[in-house]
């Protein structure tokens, strides 16, 4: 599928020569209801930046990041415990997607001729992965000599109705330039469909500190894929220009999240794939999102071509998370880097097959940077 250019390489080997200062340790994250126990990961950067990452569903745990004045801030959603994961896994809190990112219309598919029938876990529609995705399974984690974690999952040939027996290997580096790094690569047995992510929800104030509608978001892409009322792609590319998903300067989540439009009913708020303008197929500018409060900048860089913006819409103030603060709606955002949502029954949209012999290889950057000067 993606080919990393020359470029990518580069950035790749500087991203391993910043992050040899990066330092790992694991601990006991619990057990699951299987009872098979489940590791913590920390890696810390030089600067005291920190990603916790748990093997189960190679979910980001936290992420402590620096304001303008160096104070620090866990910015993503999830929960303290184990069990906070397995008992509310809804939202998908920081979890990696797979094996299928997103919807799939009418839970199915045609593949060499072939129709495959998957779970219908969203209505008629299939959502990340099905039933069980690569979010709910424990994958096989190593330390890195480098200060990376890498995780291996092994998805059966027919698991959750996809063809051909899928190996997934993702890594985590945390780099000297505060970057969460994530390479994915997948190899298969069998003709399949593959759209891999991570559902992390970020809150640049800090997760649980208010909703995340004053944050300015700019997002490079010129069209965006409207969605019908079950959110699958209509097929269209919509130029973005006129409309309340111009993110082309930066503009506060909120400033039009309530307009009378029709797409964004549909989602209750952003909930859509944009189409990454891109030159080539490296590494590209997604998004940069800055919280005017703390300075705090949040980059994305893919070599994927769209992104899911995600504004925590169907959070309801259900879920207690870190510290026992609770997620209302809008609390987080999420920017999931992808092929577009229901590409196998798209044929116009970028491919999400992959075939054997061929190695799918993606990588995504989540810059933390601040902007302003600090307040005296
Ligand atoms: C989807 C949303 C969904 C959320 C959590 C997002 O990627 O686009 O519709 O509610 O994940 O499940």
């Amino acid at each position: 599928m993606l080919a990393l250019s020359s470029i990518t390489i580069l950035m790749v080997v500087g991203g391993f020569a910043a992050g040899a200062a990066t330092k790992v340790s694991q601990a006991s994250f619990g057990k699951t209801r299987d009872g098979v126990e489940v590791r913590l990961f920390t890696l810390t950067n030089d600067r005291g930046v920190e990603a916790r990452i748990a093997n189960y569903g190679g979910i980001v745990v936290s992420l402590k990041v620096p304001d303008r004045t160096g104070a620090m801030a866990d910015v993503v959603l999830g929960h303290d415990s184990l069990a906070g994961y397995l008992d509310n896994p809804g939202p998908y809190l920081g979890a990696l997607i797979g094996r299928y990112g997103n919807r799939i219309g009418h839970a199915r598919f045609t593949l060499d001729g072939k129709q495959y029938t998957l779970a219908a876990n969203n209505g008629e529609n299939t959502l990340h992965g099905g039933l069980r995705g690569f979010d709910k399974v424990v994958w096989t984690p190593r330390e890195l000599p480098d200060g990376g974690l890498e995780l291996t999952y092994t998805s059966k040939d027919g698991e959750e109705g996809f063809p051909g027996a899928l190996k997934v290997v993702v890594s985590y580096h945390l780099t000297g330039a505060n970057e969460l790094r994530i390479d994915y690569t997948a190899t298969t047995d069998k003709d399949t469909v593959v759209n891999l992510t991570n559902h992390s929800y970020f809150n640049l104030k800090g997760a649980g500190n208010g909703d995340i509608l004053d944050h300015l978001v700019t997002l490079n892409a010129d069209r965006f894929t409207p969605v019908d009322a079950g959110l699958i792609p209509t097929g269209e590319l919509k130029p973005v220009a006129g409309t309340p998903f111009d993110f082309r300067k930066p503009t506060a989540i909120g400033a039009r999240i309530e307009q009378n439009d029709e797409q964004l009913k549909l989602g209750r708020g952003y909930d859509h794939n944009w189409v990454v303008n891109r030159k080539g197929s490296g590494l590209t500018l997604a998004a940069r999102v800055e919280e005017p409060a703390s300075g705090r900048v949040l980059e994305v860089e893919t070599t994927e071509p769209g992104v899911q913006f995600y504004t925590g819409n169907f959070l309801d103030g259900t879920i207690k998370g870190k510290g026992g603060k609770v997620y209302n709606q809008r609390y987080g955002f999420c920017l999931e880097t992808q092929h577009f949502p229901d590409s196998p029954n798209q044929p116009a949209f970028p491919t999400t097959v992959l075939k054997p012999g061929q190695q799918l290889r993606s990588t995504t950057v989540f810059r933390f940077r601040t902007s302003g000067a600090a307040k005296k």
